[in-house]
């Protein structure tokens, strides 16, 4: 696959009322073919025309991300609903109605105009109405549904700040939009509705609980039983994902084990010249004090949103200063823990140091 290689622009935008001349300008290169990166509430978007599927090609370029990986649509009506998907369930109506604008992707039915290279093939086509104000101008301005994954290369950790983009996608993106961190700072939840059961294909910042409020039967897929090479109802399930360059060794497991083996092997990749980070918490914090690594907390515990918002920068932060290892310890796995503990997992490639009392 050929670079898409361009001079990519960065325009600084306002992220509750986005100035409308730059707005102008992105929804240009949009109805162009070309790719605008843009803040949404959960990560930063790579965005091109949904229905031009050349541009939708550059996404793919842009990212080197595999074409079994499919994109997610924006929109900012539900009445579009109709121009993208085919047979729309009355849940998909009742689950818009309770969390659109959000964090909230559907899995449907694709309609036969919207492009296949946007689901890679499947039948099938994601789409999410985003809150954030410069997405959404964004969106409408152009006048077409923008197509966008999550602007960073593929594998890497998504975007939640503009810098992130550069890092990964500098000269291979027309414009990006700096409006900002992310709020939520990580994905959205993925559910699909083609299956007999809705079934979240990937955890994200609407939690289950909020969903079986409106879809009580809802369940949630064994993401580590997926087959990450092939083109399946779970696309995009590669197990290494979201990862940082340095190997992120993942640990779980009663509080005190725990800290106690983390502090032991810091000590010992360090007394082997190896450069070693620590993620943590505050309450956490103190047991590495005299470990030799670096260390970098994600605030309180129990703050599972502030973790969320800084997670993923956390991981390049600490990548950006060359450790070899990061070492993190899983927390609570429900509510936004779900989603949080299944990108350590990702980002530590599926294995897991477990430890008894
Ligand atoms: O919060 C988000 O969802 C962000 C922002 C930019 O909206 N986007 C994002 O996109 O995370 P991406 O491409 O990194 O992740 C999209 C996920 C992947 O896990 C992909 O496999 C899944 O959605 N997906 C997309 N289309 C699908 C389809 N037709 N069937 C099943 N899964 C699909
Ligand atoms: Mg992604």
């Amino acid at each position: 696959m050929e670079a898409y290689n361009v001079v990519t622009e960065v325009l600084t935008i306002h992220p509750n009322t986005p100035e409308p001349q730059i707005i102008a300008q992105a929804a240009g290169i949009i109805r162009a073919g070309g790719l605008v990166a843009f803040p949404t509430e959960t990560v930063y978007g790579l965005g091109a025309n949904a229905f031009d599927a050349a541009a939708i090609e550059r996404i793919y370029r842009a990212k080197q991300r595999p074409s079994y990986d499919p994109v997610i649509v924006h929109i900012t009506h539900v009445a579009t609903l109709q121009t993208l998907a085919l047979d729309l369930p009355d849940i998909a109506y009742a689950l818009a109605e309770a969390f659109w604008p959000g964090a909230l992707t559907l899995v449907l039915q694709r309609a036969p105009n919207v492009p296949s290279n946007v689901a890679t093939g499947l039948l099938t086509v994601a789409v999410r109405m985003p809150a954030h104000p410069v997405a959404r101008a964004l969106i409408d301005a152009a006048g077409v549904p923008i197509a966008a994954p999550s602007a960073n290369r593929f594998t890497r950790p998504s975007a939640t700040q503009a810098a992130h983009v550069l890092e990964d996608l500098n000269g291979h993106v027309d414009l990006v939009l700096d409006g900002g961190q992310t709020r939520i700072g990580i994905e959205s939840t993925v559910l699909d509705l083609t299956q007999a059961v809705p079934t979240v294909l990937r955890p994200g910042g609407i939690v289950m609980d909020e969903l079986r409020q409106v879809i009580p039967q809802v369940q949630i897929m064994n993401r580590l039983i997926a087959d990450p090479t092939t083109p399946t109802q779970s696309p995009g399930m590669a197990i290494k994902h979201y990862s940082p360059r340095a190997e992120l060794i993942l640990f779980d497991g009663e509080r005190d084990t725990v800290l106690n083996a983390m502090n032991a092997l810091a000590v010992k990749l360090t007394h082997d010249q190896k450069r070693v980070g620590i993620l943590t918490t505050d309450e956490d914090a103190g047991a590495f004090t005299h470990s030799g690594a670096r260390i970098l907390s994600l605030g309180q515990e129990d703050n599972l949103d502030h973790v969320a918002h800084v997670l993923f920068g956390a991981m390049r932060a600490l990548d950006n200063q060359n450790v070899d290892k990061i070492l993190v310890r899983a927390y609570a796995k429900d509510g936004l823990g779900a989603a949080i503990w299944d990108r350590l997992l990702r980002a530590a490639e599926g294995k897991v140091r477990r430890m008894m009392a």
